[in-house]
């Protein structure tokens, strides 16, 4: 493994954040190149990030010798093409959110990262705020007890401006509305800590904006663990929050309502005093924070590839995540509770 890892970054929208959380790990990543198919877009955000090429074609990235990882930021729709041809050109790839648009092609990339040898994987950069960290230690450390209930808000505001953005708000290029562009990531954090689900029924509506993807969304879940738990999700919330309340028997933890950044601290944690109160206290005093957002993912993935461990996200994870939006799509179609998982034999297997 070169040292440090050579990345070239696709897409220069969230891209630049992507470049940032590089730029706190140089011992770690070299960005080499830039890739967008804008030009005007990609020039002046290299010149202020230092990026010392800029490339129009993606072909022409997978074919240079000097990049280990390409990490994809481009629109949803051309993830899967993007994916299979760097995993083809023994690239490591780094995907943004949503990775795929059905479990088929989940299952497909898998296939060929395992044929090609190499490693995708996933964004879910809100894994690694301290808040959830804290609460995932206890969950590891197997403090918490069990798991009774979970609640999660997502309520953003997008407007029309937002959808001026060509491939946004629509089927084909979207590839999903509110569930899969913007709630995902408190998804993948109810199964980060919770574990798979069990059974999904949903609601997913178009009320806020004109576009052929939902805005609003509920699902009720029931978890593999027997817990039981809500997702409510709307991109018309003039009050934006996000939040996440975890009910255990031994702890009781809850999110802050940073819209952005409610994996992160502070999170109120409510201890068993009847119980064990003195461990799970005592366990906190030795939670160990890491980077976090993309630098703590970014660090963690340079950590797994050089000692050979599980990525901090993988395709499992992902794939995870996109069953959940499968099956509440199935279930706001049918009006019937969906039981996982979703194998080849689903209708909603090859589509979301
Ligand atoms: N993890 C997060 O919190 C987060 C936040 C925002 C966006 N995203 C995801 O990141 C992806 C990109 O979103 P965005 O908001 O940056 O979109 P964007 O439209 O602002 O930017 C995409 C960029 O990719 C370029 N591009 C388009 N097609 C290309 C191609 N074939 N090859 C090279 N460059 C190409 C465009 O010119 C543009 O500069 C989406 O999948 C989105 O869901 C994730």
């Amino acid at each position: 493994m070169s040292n440090p890892l050579r990345i070239a970054v696709v897409g220069s929208g969230i891209g630049v954040e992507h470049l940032k959380g590089y730029q706190e790990l140089p011992e770690l990543f070299d960005v080499k190149v830039l890739c967008d198919i804008s030009l005007e877009r990609a020039l002046p955000v290299a010149e202020k990030y230092g990026i010392p090429k800029v490339a129009e074609s993606f072909d022409e990235v997978c074919r240079r010798a000097d990049i280990d990882v390409i990490d994809i930021c481009t629109p949803p729709s051309f993830h899967q093409g993007q994916i299979q041809a760097a995993l083809k050109a023994g690239k490591h790839v780094i995907c943004e959110k949503p990775l795929l648009g059905s479990l088929a092609a989940a299952d497909a990339v898998s296939r060929l990262a395992n044929e090609c040898g190499r490693q995708v994987m996933p964004i879910f950069q809100y894994r690694f705020g301290h808040g959830l960290q804290k609460l995932k230690h206890l969950v590891d450390q197997q403090l918490v007890g069990e798991a009774f209930v979970f609640n999660v808000d997502v309520a953003w505001w997008r407007d029309s401006e937002y959808y001026r953005n060509p491939w946004r708000g629509k089927r084909a290029t979207e590839l999903g509305g509110a569930l899969l562009s913007q709630a995902i990531h408190a998804v993948d954090m109810v199964l980060y800590i919770l574990g798979p689900a069990k059974s999904v029924f949903g609601w997913t509506r178009t009320r806020v904006n004109q576009i052929e993807v939902e805005d609003c969304v509920v699902i009720t879940m029931e978890m593999a663990d027997g817990s039981l738990g809500t997702i409510s999700v709307t991109i018309g919330s003039l009050a934006e929050i996000s939040r996440h309340r975890f009910t255990f028997r031994n702890v009781t933890a809850e999110s802050n309502t940073e819209p952005y950044a409610n994996s992160r601290e502070p999170w109120a944690f409510t201890f068993n005093a009847a119980g064990n109160e003195k461990q799970v206290r005592d366990s906190l005093a030795q939670f160990k924070p890491g980077p976090e957002r993309y630098a703590g993912q970014f660090d963690r993935f340079y950590q797994a590839l050089r000692d050979g461990t599980e990525l901090p996200v993988t395709l499992a994870a992902a794939r995870a995540a996109l069953e959940i939006v499968a099956a509440t799509y199935h279930s706001s179609e049918n009006n019937q509770p969906v039981t996982l998982p979703i194998g080849p034999d689903h209708p909603r297997y090859e589509g979301l």
